[in-house]
């Protein structure tokens, strides 16, 4: 479903009637909407003076600053320490923090406590006894904090099977997801909704800028033109239950010239892929026929997977054409997303002894995952560094998500979004508890909020 032309005047809209029971949702959300709540992607500052690429807060009293990574395959948050085990992945202990995006020491923190008796956390697909829970306070940002939050210390974790792709703290953005609960029941957000945009994560600082993670809205400032939104599914192996169907990946060449990867004999030949944030790919890719026919139209081969960062993703051979061109993504929806190659190609990036990110320019990494033919059915992954060019907004309440093609801007336009996807135009502050829209959403046009609203509305109905 396509959300309206921006500007378009409210009288021209094809849909009178829905349109005016939309307005009636809106005048109910315009009363109060708490949120949201905004969390920088940024470059976290842990304990030992080193950076990790993550969701930054800060727990406890004194405060201690991790660097988080939301999960859609977890319900609760996960904190790791006070000792560090990296399971290899990283040899010294300060790689370890950094891996991790910091380590917890309960010892320091005057506000740890422990979970009322009753307390039941949400299940996980680990067993409660490999972590322990406990309490401290949860720094939000702008004021906004919340007192004895329940989180969970990993204990025993070598069977959990995350490997490189998902080491950092964890947010867990589950069906139970324990931060999204405690936001609710404090006041500080209206729904089950997120806002996702990585940023831009390249090689140079050029290539570079923080990105913005929103609980109960968005960030309307860093989504271009028009969203398309649809509905939430059940899909096997999709945890976050947002799949999309791709039309077309195509090969945009330096010269102009642009070649899909997609099989070419076939009818239909639409790819179905979920979205996992998390993941630190562009695209887990089925081997055969799609990540071979981009090797050989790029000549190129797998060189490798790399064990840094971008976690088994695929080495290029440096010693073959580098491919300097941009690949774009054609969703059944009508978006299309484009991965520039600054975004797609990068030098391989590790956690070096010191704990610091380094980088092997002679291991060049592309962002693909791909997927071998003996993975049978799992579903293609569309990953965290999708998300440099693309913007997803997700409410489970409403079952719905929406995508954008994003806009790496710094400006920040944050909208707090309700239970049945109701954007609020209002600027009314819900105060009490600081949740209120405070400034976040003077920003709003009119035009924009009906824009948007039709469109989720036409979908809801
Ligand atoms: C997360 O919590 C929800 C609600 O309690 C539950 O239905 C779901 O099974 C949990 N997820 C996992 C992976 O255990
Ligand atoms: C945070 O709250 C305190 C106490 O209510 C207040 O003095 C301070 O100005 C607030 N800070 C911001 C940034 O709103
Ligand atoms: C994060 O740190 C890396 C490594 O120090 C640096 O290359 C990058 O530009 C930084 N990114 C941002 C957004 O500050
Ligand atoms: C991106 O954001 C900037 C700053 O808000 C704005 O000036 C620009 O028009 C936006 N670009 C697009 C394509 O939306
Ligand atoms: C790739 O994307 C970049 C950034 O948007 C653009 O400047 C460049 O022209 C694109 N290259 C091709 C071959 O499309
Ligand atoms: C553009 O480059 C690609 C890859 O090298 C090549 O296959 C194609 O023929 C070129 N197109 C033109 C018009 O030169
Ligand atoms: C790790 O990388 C940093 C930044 O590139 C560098 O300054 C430092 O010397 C490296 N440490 C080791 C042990 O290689
Ligand atoms: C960088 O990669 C090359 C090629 O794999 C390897 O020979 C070299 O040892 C690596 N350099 C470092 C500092 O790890
Ligand atoms: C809030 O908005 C008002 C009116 O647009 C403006 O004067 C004020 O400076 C803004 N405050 C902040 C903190 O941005």
């Amino acid at each position: 479903m396509t959300a309206m032309g921006g500007g378009r005047p409210l009288l021209f809209a094809p849909w009178p009637v829905l349109l005016v029971m939309c307005l009636a949702l809106t005048a109910v959300a315009q009363e109060c909407v708490p949120g949201p709540v905004a969390l920088p992607i940024i470059n976290a500052t842990l304990s030992t003076g080193k950076h990790r690429r993550g969701v930054a807060m800060k727990v406890g009293d004194p405060e201690q600053a991790f660097a988080f990574l939301p999960n859609w395959e977890t319900n609760n948050t996960f904190l790791y320490g006070p000792a560090c085990d990296a399971l290899n992945l990283v040899k010294s202990n300060d790689a370890c923090v950094s891996l991790r995006g910091g380590i917890y020491e309960p010892d320091k923190s005057r506000s740890k406590g422990t979970p009322a008796f009753s307390y039941r956390p949400p299940p996980e697909r680990w067993s409660s006894n490999t972590y322990d829970m406990f309490t401290d306070n949860l720094d939000l940002g702008k004021n906004m904090s919340i007192k004895g939050f329940p989180m969970a210390d990993p204990k025993d974790y070598r069977n959990w099977d995350l490997q490189g792709y998902d080491a950092q703290n964890i947010i867990g953005m589950g069906p139970g997801s324990t931060l999204v609960e405690a936001s609710r029941k404090d006041g500080h957000i209206a729904s089950d909704a997120f806002g996702f945009y990585w940023g831009l994560d390249g090689a140079g600082d050029e290539d570079q800028t923080g990105g913005s993670f929103v609980l109960g809205g968005y960030d309307e400032a860093k989504t271009s033109g028009d969203g398309r939104t649809q509905p939430l599914s059940d899909t096997q192996g999709c945890a976050s239950r947002m799949t999309v169907s791709i039309q077309d990946i195509v090969l945009n060449f330096a010269n102009g010239t642009e070649f899909s990867i997609f099989p070419k004999a076939s009818g239909s030949t639409h790819l179905s892929a979920c979205i996992l944030p998390e993941r630190p790919t562009v695209m887990s890719m089925p081997r055969t026929p799609y990540f071979q026919n981009l090797l050989d139209a790029i000549g190129n081969e797998e060189w490798g997977r790399s064990l840094g960062v971008d976690y088994e993703n695929v080495i290029l051979n440096p010693k073959m054409p580098i491919f300097t061109g941009n690949l774009t993504f054609r969703l059944d929806n009508g978006l299309g997303i484009e991965i520039p190659n600054r975004q797609l190609i990068v030098p391989e990036r590790y956690i070096n002894d010191t704990g610091d990110l380094a980088v092997n320019s002679s291991r060049p990494v592309l962002r693909i995952n791909s997927l071998p033919d003996t993975a049978g059915i799992a579903l293609p992954i569309l990953g965290r560094y999708f998300f440099t060019s693309a913007y997803l907004m997700s409410n489970r309440d409403a079952d719905q998500f929406t995508l954008w093609q994003a806009n790496a801007t710094t400006v920040e336009n944050l909208i707090p979004v309700a239970e049945r996807n109701e954007v609020s135009v209002a600027t009314q502050s819900c105060a009490t508890n600081g949740g209120g829209a405070s400034n976040a959403t003077t920003g709003f046009s009119l035009s924009r909020g009906q824009m948007a609203f039709v469109g989720i509305c036409a979908v809801g109905l």
